[in-house]
């Protein structure tokens, strides 16, 4: 049975026999009898077993080491007095998949550097256990949040001719001989004669394919990996990530960050719903106070301020920063902008050349309908902005800024055929991750994370 089920039913079980398959976090043989830490990834505890000389095979249980598959055979015993509620009296313990002596996770505390080298192994431990339950979680609850407002999901795809930010950071697709490439009569890479017969990459993010749908649909979504060829070391960057973008039409920059606001909050009281073991265990030993912060924020409304707010208060500040802030903000300013507030915090209204072609102008001609949800471990876990749905404006915007707007011409008939003030955000989901558990580095909330120079297994 699933150790899941039992943690339900173990007092109705009390006394009979279970069966239960799973891996050893802990061994602690003695020498008449012994101790096994049993998890079998149904639920973040483990469950205690014990034997003794009983067992046909003694000698040969008192070597399982730690990591091994096991099944086990027993009777449920009731602990009331200890932390955990029963524990299972092995009558048979047979070993599935023995564990070499040289499995590199054992009870005691690795560093998150060691861990990453074993991206493979690190599931099996405590952390790890507690960050991917409460990350697939997550993905329900985003799922649930937007179905069940009656928004449609659609798939945008992974790769793409476009690049959605302009940024030009993106990963090429291409079947192509990178030794020998077709030239064309000008000496360049003929990309007429690759795959699909033109530049193709992997999708920087799913919004302008969202935008299409938003116009037929209304309200849509969609939530998938992106990716970007972008050099940042940094705790908060990975080369492919997952990200939620939804897009809305008839809807404002206000409506979007309402939108936002209880998604973030939706999110979160899930999280708090259903993961409390694996909270209390982040509480203690990632971030204290992490519960109390989670409380709050879920029952708490955000702030809103506009980035020429933003830029007075950190002027006021009196504190030296280290990078300018007239324009954009790195994380020293962020950081100072969620104390200041305590809160999560939408800054919004940024000048227009700090952000993306397609945010719509505001009347000043000076900043653009954007907004950026800043909140504490996570810094930007938001970006989004209302779209510029005026054609000309669109066109003159993308011409400024040197984008291809033969590329993007089906981006542009979206403005010609059937316009609506539409709006958008991105929730980055791992960064979304560090924030609801406190973990530091997104490296240790993606499974197998990517990043330049790294992109083992
Ligand atoms: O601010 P960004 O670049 O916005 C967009 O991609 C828009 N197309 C979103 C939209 O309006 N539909 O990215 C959105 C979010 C950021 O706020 C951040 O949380 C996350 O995606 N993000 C990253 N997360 C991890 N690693 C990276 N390299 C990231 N780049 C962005
Ligand atoms: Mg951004």
């Amino acid at each position: 049975m699933k150790l899941k089920q039992l943690q339900t039913e173990h007092t109705e079980k009390e006394g009979s026999n279970v069966t239960l398959e799973g891996w050893v976090r802990n061994h602690r043989p003695q020498k008449t009898f012994g101790f096994l830490d049993l998890n079998d990834g149904t639920c973040f505890e483990t469950v205690q077993v014990v034997y003794d000389q009983t067992l046909d095979n003694f000698d040969e249980t008192r070597k399982i080491r730690n990591g091994s598959a096991v099944r086990i055979e027993g009777e449920v015993v009731l602990t009331p007095k200890r932390p955990q509620p029963f524990e299972i009296k092995a009558h048979e313990v047979e070993v599935v998949g023995a564990a070499d002596a040289d499995y590199p996770i054992q009870p005691k505390r690795h560093s998150r550097e060691f861990l990453r080298q074993k991206a493979h192994l690190r599931p099996r431990t405590n952390l790890f256990t507690a960050v991917f339950r409460i990350r697939s979680l997550l993905t329900q609850a985003i799922h649930d949040f937007f179905q069940s407002r009656g928004f449609i999901h659609l798939a945008s795809p992974i790769i793409t001719a476009n690049d959605a930010e302009g940024a030009g950071e993106m990963f090429r697709v291409t079947t192509l001989d990178p030794k020998a490439p077709p030239l064309d009569d000008s000496g360049a890479v003929d990309f007429s004669q690759d795959f699909f017969g033109r530049k193709t990459n992997l999708t920087v993010s799913g919004q302008l394919h969202a935008e299409a749908f938003a116009q037929a649909f209304r309200d849509v979504y969609t939530f998938g990996p992106t990716f970007r060829a972008e050099k940042s070391h940094t705790s908060t960057h990975v080369s492919e990530f997952w990200m939620v973008e939804p897009e809305m039409a008839f809807t404002d920059l206000q409506g979007n960050m309402d939108v936002c606001e209880d998604m973030v909050r939706h999110l979160i009281r899930q999280v708090l719903k259903h993961a409390d073991s694996e909270l209390e265990f982040l509480d203690r030993f990632v971030e204290n106070g992490l519960l109390r912060r989670l409380e709050r924020v879920a029952s708490s409304e955000f702030v809103r301020i506009t980035h020429t707010e933003a830029v007075d208060i950190l002027e006021q500040s009196r504190q030296t920063f280290e990078r300018p802030f007239e324009k954009d903000f790195a994380s020293e300013h962020e950081k100072y902008l969620l104390s200041y507030f305590d809160a999560p915090v939408f800054v919004t209204d940024w000048p227009k050349d700090t952000k993306a072609f397609y945010m719509r102008l505001n009347d000043d001609n000076e900043t653009v309908a954007a907004v950026d949800l800043l909140a504490p471990g996570g810094g930007e876990i938001v970006g989004g902005s209302q779209r510029e749905e005026r054609y000309t404006m669109l066109k003159k915007r993308m011409d400024e800024m040197g984008i291809d707007t033969e590329e993007l011409d089906w981006y542009l008939q979206l403005r010609r055929f059937g316009t609506t003030p539409h709006s958008g955000f991105g929730l980055g989901f791992e960064r979304m991750l560090m924030y609801v558990t406190g973990v530091s580095n997104i490296r240790d909330v993606i499974p197998f994370p990517r990043t330049p120079n790294n992109c083992e297994y």
